[in-house]
């Protein structure tokens, strides 16, 4: 430990010994003054990047690019205490292709405890942000509520869900946030993790998808250098997208975008499997074969909802 972390930290003992006289402090507003004058404060992070990159591999279906660039962005990123800039990932596919479940896997493998954490913020833009006319109240409360949270605690996670439907001109008050100069009173906002979900450049994943397929090669041949230039530019020119004309799009504070492909009947039947044996019927192979050709597909053979129906339709045969 150097000696200037030394000095910090006897410096937050002793700003809580002189807080603690106070009989109205709360143990948070104790944590809150310990982590913003010592800077060393970590809230309950307890990250298994390996526990992550099993996840990924094993629960993950026909996901490679995702498996690579989360496993290895996380990865490096928590190798370093005092990061430049913070994890801004971006994460785009069609419906049912697990874009929700590896924002789910990161809060588990991250912070122990899916999306219970105190230090994990959803925002749903239908739901936090309804109303295109208030765009400038969002704006405010969003700022202060993303301060104080990384007040609180560096190392939050912040996931916004349903990128299409955000009100334009919203996010982009959180761009002074995503680059590299942001050490305000000490608080490093350089250690935070944000994740923004969209369908938006589905359709050029999924031409890519099937140009490649059409190709005869594997779909593991698509690398992300043919997806990232095209998607930043989708989502910056879409106009019903959170992110049109946005600065954090063209000054590239998105540090990754992560697509995700399509998926095939061979998929949705492994997800039937997966569901079928935590129900604890792994043999029944003729339901996973059920649910593999009633779901519907587009004329290029590619799940219309991924696999967000399995469930149902394991109930419906099974
Ligand atoms: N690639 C996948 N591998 C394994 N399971 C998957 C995959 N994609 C989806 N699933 C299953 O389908 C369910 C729905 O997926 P998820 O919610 O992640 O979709 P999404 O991409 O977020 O879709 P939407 O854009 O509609 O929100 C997941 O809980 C998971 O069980
Ligand atoms: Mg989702």
């Amino acid at each position: 430990m150097e000696v200037s972390e030394i000095l910090s930290r006897i410096r937050a003992v002793i700003v809580i010994f002189y807080y603690c006289s106070s009989p109205v402090v709360t143990a948070l507003q104790l944590k809150t003054i310990y982590c913003t004058i010592s800077q060393s404060c970590d809230c309950d992070f307890k990250p298994d990047v390996q526990g992550l990159e099993w996840d990924l591999y094993k629960n993950l279906y026909g996901q490679h690019l995702a498996q690579e660039v989360v496993s290895e962005a996380v990865a490096n990123f928590l190798k370093k205490e005092s990061p430049d800039i913070p994890l801004v990932m971006s994460f785009h596919g069609a419906s049912g292709t697990g874009k929700t479940l590896v924002s789910s896997m990161l809060g588990r493998h991250l912070y122990g405890a899916a999306m219970g954490s105190p230090y994990i913020h959803q925002f749903i833009p239908t739901l936090h942000f309804p109303l295109p006319a208030r765009a400038k109240q969002y704006r405010s409360e969003l700022k202060t509520w993303v301060e104080g949270n990384l007040t609180t605690c560096a190392r939050s996670i912040f996931i916004f869900d349903e990128m299409e439907t955000m009100p334009l001109g919203v996010i982009d008050v959180l761009a002074p946030f995503l680059g590299p100069s942001h050490v305000v009173f000490q608080t490093n906002y350089r250690k935070a993790i944000y994740i923004f979900i969209s369908t938006t450049g589905e359709d050029i994943i999924n031409k890519l998808t099937l140009e490649t397929r059409q190709a005869g090669k594997e779909r593991e041949d698509i690398q992300l250098l043919d997806l990232e230039a095209a998607l930043s530019q989708a989502v910056f020119n879409n106009k019903n997208g959170g992110f049109f004309r946005s600065k954090i799009i063209s000054d590239r504070l998105i540090t990754h975008f992560v697509p995700f492909l399509p998926l095939n009947r061979r998929h949705v039947e492994r997800c039937a499997r997966r569901e079928l044996c935590q129900r604890g019927e792994c043999q029944r192979r003729d339901v996973a074969e059920a649910v593999g050709s009633a779901m519907t597909y587009t004329p290029q053979l590619f799940s219309s909802t991924g696999c967000k129906s399995v469930p149902a339709k394991v109930n419906l045969f099974l």
